[in-house]
């Protein structure tokens, strides 16, 4: 079973990045953290980040079926700002069929008007959002266990 975190643009700067509002984790010591879980949940991870709307696109078709590509049982997304804006992210993941959460490291809800709005969570599983990095823990198993229920993993 093959589950796919995705983290989109400035996540590469976490630790760095206002660490008053993401922390002081980099997204390195997030992603073996998220490893070292899954393993223990007995499902396989595979990690991407990138600062580049289309190639996080690529990644998502990458990901869908046996036939065509990796057969990735669910994402987990953090798309960071192109949560707010993408269209074409949103796309993607609803091309693929491939079920997915929603994360993010802060309270969106909680700042900014233009973060209310997310393209991506009227179709997720769920989302999680404001609990630091915990979130992509939280994520994590939020997504094995809608799995498991559907009978995916285990
Ligand atoms: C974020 C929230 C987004 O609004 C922001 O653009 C980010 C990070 C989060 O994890 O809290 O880049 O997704």
């Amino acid at each position: 079973m093959r589950l796919l975190l995705l983290n989109g643009p400035n996540l590469n700067l976490l630790g760095l990045r206002e660490p008053g509002l993401y922390g002081a984790s980099t997204l390195a010591a997030i992603e073996a953290d998220l490893q070292e879980r899954a393993a223990d949940l007995g499902v396989e991870l595979a990690c991407f980040q990138s600062n580049h709307e289309g190639a996080l696109v690529d990644r998502i078709q990458a990901a869908r079926g046996a036939e065509s590509g990796e057969n990735v049982a669910g994402i987990l997304i953090n798309a960071g700002a192109f949560t707010h804006t993408s269209v074409a992210i949103r796309d993607a993941l609803l091309g693929v069929a491939i079920p997915y959460v929603e994360l993010h490291l802060s309270n969106v809800h909680a700042r900014e008007a233009f973060r209310h709005h997310s393209y991506l969570a009227d179709r997720a599983i769920g989302v999680v959002s404001g609990f630091g990095s915990a979130s992509y823990r939280l994520a994590l198993e939020g997504l094995v266990g809608h799995l498991q229920a559907r009978g995916g993993v285990g």
